[in-house]
């Protein structure tokens, strides 16, 4: 189907916070996780059928460190220690695209940092 965003500020935020002081978000803001392992954000995503989909998600990193995250799909592993680069600056937001395979209904999507810097700025998915 046709791409749907799906916005970080509306999705379960696990140590982190909703944000708008950075320019550039779509939406409300942003999440600006929690400098911290295992800060995340749970996307609920709708897919009409089963099938294979891309995540589209888009971010900011203003510092020159990689903010690597785990990526979930209903609980299972699809990309480990995905790299999230340094943007430039916060207000810079650049997408990182994530082949997954959906189930029909509810599905959930979910982005964990996996070091002490926690993740980049995210500001949505598109799925
Ligand atoms: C700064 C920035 C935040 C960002 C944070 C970080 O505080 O303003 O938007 O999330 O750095 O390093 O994670």
């Amino acid at each position: 189907g046709n791409p749907v965003d799906y916005q970080a500020e509306d999705a379960t935020i696990t140590n982190g916070v909703a944000e708008s002081n950075h320019a550039g978000f779509t939406g409300t803001g942003f999440v600006n996780y929690d400098n911290a392992v295992g800060s995340a954000v749970e996307f609920t995503v709708s897919a009409a059928a089963a099938g294979n989909a891309n995540v589209v998600l888009r971010f900011a990193n203003g510092t020159t460190a990689n903010r690597p995250m785990d990526i979930t799909v209903n609980g299972t592993k699809v990309a480990s220690a995905l790299a999230f680069g340094g943007t430039g600056n916060w207000d810079t937001w650049q997408t990182v695209t994530i082949p997954v395979t959906l189930t029909a209904g509810t599905n959930k999507i979910k982005a964990t940092a996996t070091t002490a810097n926690g993740g980049p700025n995210v500001d949505k998915i598109t799925v």
